[in-house]
């Protein structure tokens, strides 16, 4: 697959943005945990800032429920699964983002070394035009993730093969303090499911992006 073009991506947020009239564009990226989803979000919103078309990145991973709510639950060995986020939470501040536009509208983020949501880290204010939200599971078909989808002006897939993608995962766990042989199985027995389910959608996407 040819390399990502932030070039096209950004033109095609631009047409959405133009053809929006004012009203605030929110742009879907889905794929499997390692896909590079936060890396790509993060690169498009600074080159639409950069261009004059202020954009921010809103990650879905800021609705992870927190350690103390996950072991209320028993689900602490899970983390990352459907089940494991406050997805109405998330539609919630979708719904937000689309009819609070004259003031900011504070979005949680997610702390990797902490491995915990942070309130109110990230500010979406009336000048952002274009949203850019990001996570796995956008796509999925379970209740209320239809509504999720439904908020989003397009959802665009971030495709990387297997080998690489779960390789990176395992990286990036390791950066944040795992061992490796404790990231590698976090990533065979926790990621892995999650990855299928995720997968299962991309058919579903309007878009398909290779990794960046
Ligand atoms: N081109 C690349 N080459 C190598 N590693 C990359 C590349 N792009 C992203 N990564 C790394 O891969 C990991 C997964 O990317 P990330 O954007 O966090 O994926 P996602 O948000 O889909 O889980 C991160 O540690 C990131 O730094
Ligand atoms: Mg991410």
């Amino acid at each position: 697959m040819p390399d990502v073009d932030l070039d096209d991506l950004a033109a095609r947020v631009t047409r959405l943005a133009d053809a929006a009239a004012g009203r605030r564009v929110l742009v879907g990226v889905v794929g499997a945990p390692g896909s590079g989803k936060s890396t790509l979000a993060k690169r498009l919103a600074n080159r639409l800032t950069a261009d004059g078309w202020p954009a921010v990145r809103v990650p879905m991973d800021g609705f992870h429920l927190a350690d103390v709510a996950l072991a209320e639950r028993r689900l602490l060995d899970r983390k990352g699964a459907p089940e494991t986020f406050d997805a109405h939470g998330y539609l919630n501040l979708l719904r937000r983002l689309r009819a609070e536009t004259g003031h900011d509208v504070l979005a949680p983020g997610f702390e990797r070394d902490l491995e915990q949501p942070i309130a109110a880290s990230i500010t979406v204010a009336p000048s952002h035009r274009v949203v850019l939200t990001e996570g796995n599971y956008l796509l999925d078909d379970a209740d209320p993730w239809p509504e999720v989808h439904a908020e989003l002006d397009e959802v665009w897939f971030v495709d990387l093969d297997d080998g690489r993608r779960r390789s990176r995962l395992v990286d990036r766990h390791v950066k944040h303090g795992k061992t490796p042989e404790a990231a590698q199985a976090w990533v065979d027995e926790v990621d892995e499911p999650n990855a299928r389910r995720v997968l299962a959608r991309s058919g579903t996407a309007d878009l398909v992006v290779p990794s960046p």
